[in-house]
This record gives C-alpha cells, structure tokens and sequence, in this order.
C-alpha cells in the first residue's frame, strides 16, 4: 500500500522520482491561457517563472485530470515534474474545491505507477486539502494485479506509486497530521474493498468472505459473529438460504460490532453480498452476467467502513451486516414460484431469482432491527433500473425519513460521492401484492428501482429510521479509470458510510 507523508522539505532538494504540480485555465483569459496553482512556487521559479508557458508550449491545457510529463529544471534532484489539470481556476478569495484536489492527485499518483516516490506540491490551503490530496493519491495509485502472471507486480504489472510526500503543510500541526490518518485509514480500507470486488468469484465465496472479515476483526478488535448455514437454518433465515439454495457455496451472514465507550449513538450497515449473481434458475443472457463478481460491492463497502471507523476510533457504535450469498441455479435452486418465509415471519413468493438482493437484505434488515439502532443504512447493488436512472457514477438514495435521505446525500456530496434523492412512492407497493404469500418479490418494472427499495422497507422495525443505496450504477467501473477510480470495482459508498459515522459520533447527525 502507498505511504503517505508530510515534509517541509523544499521541491529543488527533494529526492524523489518526480514532483507533483498543478495546472489551471486561467481565470481572466480566453487565450488558453495558464496558471500554476499554488504550492508550486519553488517550482516555477526555477523554470525562471515561465512554469506555465514552457505547459503550454507542450500542449497541456489545465483541463480535469490531464497529465503532462517534462525534465526537472537543472538543479533539482528529481527528475521530472509531472502537471496535473486541475480544471478552471477559482475565482478570487476562493480556493480549489477537495474533490478537484481529490481527483486530480488520483490521476497524477495513476500516471505515476512503477514509481517509488512522488512529491506532491499542490494547494494545501488547509487540513481538509491535506486530507483530499492524500485521500486522491492512495485510491488514484491503486491497482489490482494479484492475477497477473508471477503474482502481485510481477513483470506484466507496474507496482502502485510507493510514496507520496506531500509538501507545503505543517507536518507538526494536529489537524494536518490527523487528516493524513484519517486519509491513510479510509484509503486503505477501502482499497481493501476494492480488492474484494475484484476477487474472481471462484476465489471469493460467501464462506472467503466471511474468513476475510474474520481476521480484519481480529486485527482491528471488533466483535464478529458468522452465521453459516446451520446457524441460518436454526434462525430462520429464510431469504438468504433461499437465495443461496442453489450454490456449492453455502451462505453467511456476518455481524461486525465495533464499539466505543464514548458513544451515545448506534449506526446499522447493512451490505449486499452476492458474492455471484448468475440470475438464479431465472437466468441472466451472456452480456449481463460477465461483471457479476461485483454484486457483493455492498457488503464490501460496510465491511470497509467499520473498519474505517474502528482504525479512526469514532466515538459511535457501528454494527456492520454483510449479507453473503452466492446466486447459482441448480436442482437445488429456489424456483420462480416458491414462497420463502422470511426472518421476520413474512412470506415472499419468489417470481424472479434474479431479484435475490431483495431477499438477502430484508433477513439483515429484520436482524439489524432488532438492536433498534439510531439508523439503518444499507448499500447494495440493486436494480439495473437505477443504472438507467442515474448512469455509472451516482448512486441512487432512498429513505423512510426525508431529513434522514438529505442527510445521506449531503453527506456523500461532502466526501465527493455523486448521489441523488429517489422517492419510495406508496402506490409502487401494488404491484408487489401476491395471491399465495404477504409479498412477491417483484412488480411493476417502470420504476423498479424504487420498487426495490419498497420491497426492503417492509422489512424495516417499526419506528426505525432507514436509508437504502442503490450503487448499482457506481460500483463497478466497466470503462477507463477516471480521476482517482479505477477500472473495476471502486469501493462505492465507503466514504459516505464514514462520513455517516463521524457526523453520528459528533451529534450532528440523528
Ligand atoms: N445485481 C443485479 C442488479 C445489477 C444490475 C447490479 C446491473 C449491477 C449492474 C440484481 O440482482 C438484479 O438482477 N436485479 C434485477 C431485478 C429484476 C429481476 C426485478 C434487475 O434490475 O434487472
Ligand atoms: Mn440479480
Ligand atoms: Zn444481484
């Protein structure tokens, strides 16, 4: 994993493989003109203060995340300077916004991969332009490559930037230093659940999966408890067996507990985790089953974010549910048709196996209500109908509490997560109605994402306050990596899931 460190040292004496600067479109000019953004001061005095003619002259434009490559002034000890494109320069009296920072560290760390050390010298305004740089550069330099012949970056593969210095903040001062943890600790979890995404379905089963949570619980003292299918079976829990009915791997579900004593609020995640959706019996074409490896993102995303929570040790209490099934058909298999009797004690008349997230979420759901926790969020990959709705990169939010879904989605805008608000609208839940059981698990298809989000809010305890995350669209990026996402999975919803957790710890929120 790349190590990410303050240091004072100045740009021209710095040993490091390449130096880090910003490029903006000036504000007052038509002509293509340049800027350099602050912070790389030293580094245009020594281009004689023609910094942004010599980019220019080489073609750059300032635009979002374009990279452009020229020797190191003589002198200097690194050899290259590498400008990244930070989009329109602010207007006077403000600065660059974190997610600009954000995406275009992430696409200089990218563009810096078989490096050992980068020196970063870009705006850091303040703790907060720490944070997003640092946080950019970690999930920018990421890749997965454990695959690859001769192993993890092994010939065919570049290993990830190693080091990332960032100059130009105070390596002593409290809040700078606690934002470089708080970076390091998200970054690295969710890398981690980034990975798990990418693990090949043949690798990662809801039984790896639940191992995985094992041993980051031990390391990181959180209380788990993994049910496998006995236990499932002994507590009714009717969904996720149903849907894992038709798999050579057997369901879990997992509870993660991290606790402070500090805490006066408790938080519930709650993770869809099919760790393969082939459809079930009601089969997916080819076409739409090649990517669905990444259909337990979800349950990736919890697991990272009380992770995240306990390594910054938030003072809120933080139960993490990841719902783990495998969707296979098989003579074994719930068939379209079959009524499932849910945890909760209702009945489900299963008319498509291919809506199982449905079915896993609403036993964790019920589960998770039992704790009466302060809030419910969970996070799946739903509805193909949200990807339609909102296209690759927003995920869709729903709730029970209007106050409860602008929070979620102010709280994703403010980690730099594109989202939106989608309504639950009553009269969906019609088409749901089943003549044999309390539900189908299916209706109308206009609006299905929100009719998925109908169907998990029957299982909801009463009173309890709830969001649903559909990161359909958002989880898996099937095209070029982009600011600081990869292609592949891109750990989706663990910034907003932490992000819910220290607005909770410090009252603001619930
Ligand atoms: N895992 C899929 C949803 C999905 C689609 C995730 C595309 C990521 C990308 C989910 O289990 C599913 O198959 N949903 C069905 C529901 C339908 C049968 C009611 C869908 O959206 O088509
Ligand atoms: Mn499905
Ligand atoms: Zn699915």
């Amino acid at each position: 994993m790349t190590a990410l460190t303050l240091s004072t040292a100045a740009a021209p004496g710095l040993r490091a493989d390449a130096i880090v600067v910003g490029v903006a479109k000036a504000a007052a000019s038509k002509s293509g003109d340049l800027v350099v953004a602050p912070g790389a001061e030293a580094v245009d005095k020594a281009y004689d203060g023609g910094l942004a003619g010599v980019l220019k002259t080489l073609g750059a434009s300032g635009g979002e995340g374009e990279v452009t490559k020229l020797p190191a002034p003589s002198g200097f000890k690194a050899p290259v300077v590498l400008a990244v494109g930070l989009g329109a320069q602010p207007d006077k009296d403000t600065s660059f916004g974190t997610e600009t920072l954000r995406r275009a560290a992430g696409a200089a760390a990218r563009a810096l991969a078989g490096s050992k050390k980068a020196a970063f010298a870009l705006p850091v305004t303040d703790a907060a332009a720490v944070g997003a740089i640092g946080e950019g550069a970690l999930l920018g330099a990421y890749a997965f490559d454990a695959y690859k012949e001769n192993g993890k970056n092994g010939k065919n593969g570049k290993a990830p930037l190693a080091e990332v210095a960032l100059l130009g903040a105070k390596p002593r001062d409290k809040a700078c230093k606690a934002a470089v943890e708080r970076a390091t600790a998200v970054s690295e979890e969710l890398n981690r659940a980034r990975d798990l995404v990418n693990t090949p379905p043949n690798d990662l089963n809801p039984e790896s999966f639940a191992a995985v949570a094992q041993a980051a619980a031990k390391e990181h003292g959180i209380k788990i408890q993994v049910l496998d299918e006995k236990a499932l079976e002994k507590g009714g829990y009717g969904g996720i067996l149903g849907v894992g009915a038709g798999s050579a791997s057997a369901p879990r579900l997992v509870k993660l507990s991290y606790t402070s004593s500090k805490a006066k609020k408790h938080l519930a995640f709650v993770g869809k985790g099919i760790t393969y959706d082939s459809g079930g019996i009601s089969l997916k074409p080819a076409g739409h089953n090649e990517t669905m490896k990444c259909d337990m993102s979800g349950a990736a995303a919890v697991f990272a974010a009380v992770v995240a929570a306990a390594r910054l040790g938030l003072e809120v209490n933080v139960t993490g549910w990841l719902a783990l099934a495998e969707n296979m058909p098989s003579g074994s298999a719930t068939r379209p048709g079959d009524v499932l009797r849910m945890y909760s004690g209702k009945t489900v008349e299963v008319l498509n196996t291919d809506a199982e997230g449905r079915l896993v979420l609403a036993d964790a759901l019920a589960k998770a209500s039992e704790d009466k926790p302060d809030a419910i969020v969970d996070v799946a990959t739903l509805t193909g109908a949200m990807v339609l709705a909102l296209g690759n990169r927003t995920f869709g939010v729903m709730a029970n509490d209007d106050a409860f879904r602008t929070a979620v989605v102010e709280a994703a805008e403010e980690v730099g997560e594109p989202s939106w608000p989608m309504p639950l609208p009553d009269h969906l839940k019609k088409g749901m109605d089943s003549p044999t059981a309390d539900i189908a698990n299916m209706g109308e298809r206009m609006g299905g994402g929100l009719v998925a989000g109908l169907f998990l809010k029957e299982f909801i305890g009463e009173g309890l306050t709830w969001a649903h995350v559909d990161i359909a669209g958002p989880a898996f990026n099937e095209s070029g990596p982009f600011g600081y996402t990869p292609k592949g999975g891109t750990g989706s919803a663990v910034r907003t899931l932490v992000r819910l957790a220290e607005l909770t710890a410090k009252g603001d929120l619930g």
